[in-house]
């Protein structure tokens, strides 16, 4: 129990490093969370800058989510603490330790947090996001409608991780509320480059 109380404390830091904040400090580009969306995420670092350097956040974002996951899955922890550390991790990229609790939404996090239950799965969320996406240009409802998604995908491939998911849904769509607003308002801004 301590080596897995040890690993959720650890999934917490790992997600607390937000990599948009880092990546754009490095470049020398202004802080995520008061240029666009305000938001230090993939999506907004679009935004700011170009395609590279999104993807190279939107990578950093997932795999300090599969690592502690991961991680913990090769050291044998019981499933029901596999879900409590990926929502730990999630919650760390959501309120980092290290950057005055003012993170993200932990889209691209949940995905790696989930990414350990198997391919088909990863792959089932990205198709759903990729194709709101195209049809709609908008990156906060395609992001709500996997994660709305996400749940019944896991139902149906793991349900041992359903309340978990559930959980992490629920969080992520929470942490879109301002989206949610100015979708329902027409005054969301789609994805673009700059
Ligand atoms: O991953 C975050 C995305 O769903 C919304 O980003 O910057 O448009 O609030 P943003």
């Amino acid at each position: 129990l301590l080596l897995t109380l040890a690993i959720i404390i650890v999934a917490y830091l790992l997600g607390s490093i937000s990599s948009a904040i880092i990546v754009c400090r490095m470049l020398g580009l202004p802080d995520p969370r008061t240029t666009g969306s305000n938001n230090p995420g993939t999506t907004n670092v679009l935004r700011m800058s170009n395609k590279i350097t999104a993807a190279t956040v939107l990578f950093l974002d997932i795999i300090k989510g599969t690592i502690p996951v991961w991680g913990a899955y090769f050291l044998q922890v019981e499933p029901f603490y596999l879900g409590i550390i990926g929502v730990a991790a999630c919650l760390g990229h959501m309120y980092p330790i290290f950057f005055d609790f003012k993170g993200g939404k932990a889209v691209a996090t949940a995905l790696g947090t989930l990414l350990p239950i198997g391919l088909g799965l990863g792959a089932l969320l990205i198709i759903t996001w990729i194709c709101v996406a195209k049809l709609t240009k908008y990156s906060s409802l395609a992001a709500i409608v996997t994660v709305s998604f996400a749940p019944v995908y896991v139902f149906l491939l793991k349900p041992l991780y359903v309340y978990p998911t559930l959980m992490l849904s629920a969080l992520i769509i929470w942490r879109h509320k301002d989206n949610i607003s100015r979708l329902l308002k027409g005054t969301e801004s789609k994805i673009s480059t700059k």
